[in-house]
Parts: C-alpha cells; structure tokens; sequence
C-alpha cells in the first residue's frame, strides 16, 4: 500500500520538490525520501503543565526507536492542557486539543503517529483527535510522577494534599509547616500519582490496547519509560507497515475490556466523560447503562489512592495494568486487537503480581462490586455517578434537606460562614456548574465541607451537583447530574429545605416534592447569562453535547 507521506514528497512537480527541499532544510540527506514511513511524535510538552514537562527528552526515546526500525521520526507541538493552570477549567479545552491534534495529523505529510501526553485531558484529546485522523496511532503516557515525599511521609498529590489542607483550614498545620508540604507534595514531572484523572486515562489506553502493555504506571523519570519510549516508536513504524489504523483496535469489546478496568481500578470518574466521548468518535455504541452493568459484575482489585491506601509508583512496582487485567481476565473479553498486533490475552499471558497487598486477586476484591455506579431518577434522568469506593458507607442510603448554592461564586461566599444552616444530615446541592453552566463543567463537584461542620467534626456529607470532580477527591459525591441546571435539568428546581433521597443500592436519586411541584418550578426557569459571547468559548457553548454524551461538539461526530 502507498504511504500517505508519498503524496506530499514523491510528486514530480514543483511542490514535490519544495516541500523535499524545505524538509531537507532541517539537515536530511535525500535518502529519506526512499519510501520510508514519516512518523509524527505529537508532543503535549508544556512548562505550562509539568505533567508534561519531561516529554521533549521522551520524544528522543520514541526518535531512536523510530530510526532503528526504519522510519523517520518529525515531532510536533500541538496545545497541552495543565490541570493545574487552565481557568476556567481545562475540560473546555479538550476538545479544542482534539481539534489541533486531528488537524495537524491530516494537513501534514505523516504515515503514523505517537501520541506523547499526560495530566488528564491530553490523552483522551489526543485519542479523539486521533481517531477521527484515522492513521496508525498509539499511545505513550507520560507516566507518574514520583510519590510527595514530607520528612518520612509519602504524599499523593490532590487527595493527601485536600486532607492536609483540611487541617491547615482548622489552624492543626501552621503556615511554615504548610509553606514545607508545598515544596514536598510534587517531586517530578510527570502526572499525579494517584488513581486521579490522569493515572485513570493512561491505564484505559491501555487497556484499549493503544499502548504497549505495561506502558501506562511506569514512573515519569524512571528509565523503563525511556525503554518502553523506544519500544513504541519501533512499533509505530511496523504499525504503518501493517496499516493497523485505530478503527481496528477501539472496537465494543476495547470498550467493555476498558469500562471493567474502570471499574476494577476504582477508576476517576471523569474517565466516564471521556470513554463515552471515545466511543462515539470510534462509532462504538456505549451508554452510561454500560458503566452501571459492569459495575454490578467487576470487583473493585487495585488498592490505590484515592479510595486505597497506596500510590501508582507501588500500582507498578506490583506488576502494573497487566497483572490486573490478568487477574480479570475470566471477565475481559480476551480477544479484543491491540495496536502489538496481538490480542489482550496474549499481551498479558506473561504477567506476574509482586505484591497482592495492592492488586488484590477476583477472588478477594477490596470490594465485590467495581468503583462508579450510575444513579437514576427524577432528579437525574439522564443520570448521575456517584463513585462508591471512595464515599461514606453509612451515607450511600440517606435522605436529607437539601441546602443549594446557586453557583460557585456564591459556595465560595458562603463556605466559611459561622452561621451557615447546615449538619451533618444536609445534602449540599451545587448547580450550574455542568457543560454550558461552569462552564467546561469544573471539578467543583467536591464541594468542600463548609467550615461551620469541619469544626463539628464531620467528615462527609452528602453532595450532589452537575459538575465533574477531580480524580483525586473522595467522598459521598454524586456527580455528572443530567441534563445539566442551566439547561433547565430538574437540578434547577430544588430549594434550599427541599428533602433529597440517595439510594446507591438502588440507583435511585430523588427530589422529594410532588411531580407537579417540580413542573410548576421548572416552568419558570430562566437560564443563566451565558458565559460568552465571541470566540472558543462560544463555540463550545454553542455545540457541547451533554456529559451522558461525552461533551463532544456535535459537529466532531462522524455521520
Ligand atoms: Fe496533571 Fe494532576 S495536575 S495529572
């Protein structure tokens, strides 16, 4: 099969020419020209996001395995999405990534692609765009970052650093203490070192089969990450070789295979936004339903922070993604394709546990049903997540008085009020904070516990918003309400005092007043002032689906 580079370099005509010499300016001999797959390195490196900042040093890893195989290897920037940085959020730019990456696949002279991407949004940006070019990808996770190190305690960056931030608010940590844990939490490039959003999204490419195996857990400044760097970029050239094109890997059963890990990892819930997204763009038909039946049938194995106790550098330490889906297998469907150009069975025939405190076999989960389950009812009828490894038990059956914050500024406002009504039996509601009304839908969805109830001593209570929490956070948080507040979902009906029941058995989420009562609200509602009127941010107002849909843009799915 001709390459696709031969279109733009093997032409006789003036333009072959140019385009020859102007690649040649970068100091190539003609012999690149002699049929030689071009291979792009899509590099989300950033000093803007230090998820990333290691990548350029990765790209020449991926280079010389590129060259060794026969290739040539160009690297290109695209966008990087900082988790840490972007405002509002960096969930309104994910699909602009995708966008960049797409585009510049398809505008230049390229036969495959490495995907070079950490922190949250840039791998699933990256797969997005990818998909949609359509040319032989796979994908290189950045790797975590090394474990917070504070005097002789290991840190996992958002969620120690949210508990110990608790602690600095109720006056128990002092400002140079505090002042230390800043310079102590985040040791290395590379992404949190969690099972936060980022840790999430790299281990379900992998269990997509778009990366290596073993490919996702490797620590950032580890040199098997450089090992397996290289390993990838021989792969991408026979990849080309092969024409093995994502359509042939991101199939239903990539996508059952991906939701079970989910589950079993006790996954970020905000993979759940991205995976539905995937899938759609691999025209792969996936629904919430999905995540809700495999997490009736997946246990819960990988004893990993936030809802475990240990940290990704232990995840491979153990034996890494191919010891738990090893372990899954009986439930895995084991032929699914991989960009190896194996199956998923074969990946992973060899794999062997190191340490069964933190991958724990089927046989004895760390809980018998998997980490997210999906909640319905009248005030969630297109659906709600709630992850449940990481809530209070005694609160996954509760009924409350809801108190409402219209939206973050006012929770801002109102967090630290003395007077605040509110106990340990409130349900803390939080609206317009969903796709259009963040927007972007911010990871507000943890709402912090007001200080009246830290003092009190209480620990969790019910929350419940339309907005995305980071990977990192715990609690009894119900998260993803749809359809969204500012688009008049039932979330914009409930009254401060208004009585809300959660039944996570059950999958029941419910506002407590009459039917008639909620229509008679919601007849009166009036949206709120949109949050832009020109550029980016209007286009994503403008097409961003709802979160049960994967806030795509609607002009991003295929026909
Ligand atoms: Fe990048 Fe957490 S901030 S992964």
């Amino acid at each position: 099969m001709p390459l696709r580079s031969a279109g733009w370099f093997h032409s006789k005509d003036y333009y072959g020419f140019s385009r020859r010499a102007w690649l040649r300016s970068e100091g190539f001999q003609h012999e690149i020209f002699d049929g030689r797959p071009v291979i792009g390195i899509c590099n989300s490196w950033s000093e803007l996001n230090n998820c990333n900042l290691h990548l350029r040093e990765l790209a020449g890893a991926v280079k010389r395995g590129v060259l060794q195989a026969g290739g040539l290897p160009l690297e290109f920037p695209t966008i990087s999405l900082g988790e840490m940085f972007l405002k509002p959020t960096s969930m309104l730019f994910r699909n602009l990534m995708a966008m960049d990456v797409e585009e510049m696949i398809t505008a230049n002279p390229l036969d495959g692609v490495v995907l070079l991407g950490g922190c949250d949004k840039t791998i699933p940006a990256q797969l997005l765009g990818a998909i949609s070019a359509g040319i032989p990808a796979i994908t290189l996770p950045g790797g975590p970052m090394l474990a917070g190190l504070w005097r002789n305690r290991r840190l996992g960056g958002g969620t120690d650093g949210r508990k110990l931030f608790d602690q600095y608010r109720k006056g128990e940590i002092g400002e140079e203490t505090w002042c230390e844990i800043e310079g102590s939490i985040a040791r290395s490039a590379g992404h949190c070192t969690v099972m936060g959003t980022a840790s999430t999204m790299a281990l379900m490419a992998e269990a997509l089969g778009m990366t290596l195996p073993g490919s996702a857990a490797i620590p950032a400044p580890d040199s098997r990450r450089a090992m397996i760097a290289e390993q990838t970029g021989r792969r991408i050239v026979d990849m080309v070789r092969e024409n093995l094109t994502p359509d042939r890997v991101l199939t239903r059963p990539a996508f059952e295979n991906a939701v079970r890990v989910f589950q079993a990892l006790g996954g970020s819930t905000n993979a759940i936004v991205h995976l539905l997204a995937l899938a759609r763009r691999a025209r792969v038909e996936l629904n919430l339903d999905d995540f809700d039946h495999f997490s009736r049938s997946t246990p819960w194995l990988a004893n990993i922070k936030p809802s475990g106790e240990f940290l990704m550098e232990d995840f491979f330490a153990a034996g890494g993604l191919p010891v738990l889906m090893r372990d899954l297998l009986p439930l895995l469907r084991p032929q699914a394709f991989t960009v190896t150009g194996q199956t998923v069975e074969a990946n992973i025939a060899s794999a062997e546990c190191w340490d069964r405190n933190v991958l724990k076999p089927l046989a004895e989960p760390l809980n018998a049903e998997g980490g997210t389950l999906v909640l319905r009812g009248n005030l969630a009828p297109r659906g709600a997540v709630l992850k449940q490894t990481a809530a209070s038990p005694e609160l996954l059956r509760h009924r409350g008085r809801a108190f409402v914050f219209e939206n973050y500024d006012d929770l801002r406002a109102k967090l630290e009020d003395p007077a605040l009504p509110v106990d340990a039996s409130t349900v803390l509601v939080l609206r317009n904070a969903g796709p259009k009304g963040g927007p972007g839908m911010p990871e507000w969805g943890q709402i912090p516990l007001p200080k009246v109830l830290l003092d009190r001593g209480v620990t969790d209570v019910v929350r419940i918003s339309d907005a995305r929490m980071s990977g990192t956070s715990f609690g009894t948080v119900v998260l993803h309400v749809c359809p969204e507040s500012a688009i008049g979902g039932p979330l914009a009906a409930v009254r401060t005092g208004d009585e809300i029941s959660l039944d996570a058995p059950k999958r029941s989420l419910r506002l407590e007043i009459p039917d008639d009562e909620t229509a008679r609200r919601l007849a009166a509602f009036a949206p709120p002032p949109a949050h832009y009127t020109r550029g980016y941010g209007r286009l994503f107002l403008d097409h961003v689906l709802q979160v049960d849909e994967g806030c795509d843009f609607d002009f991003l799915i295929p026909d």
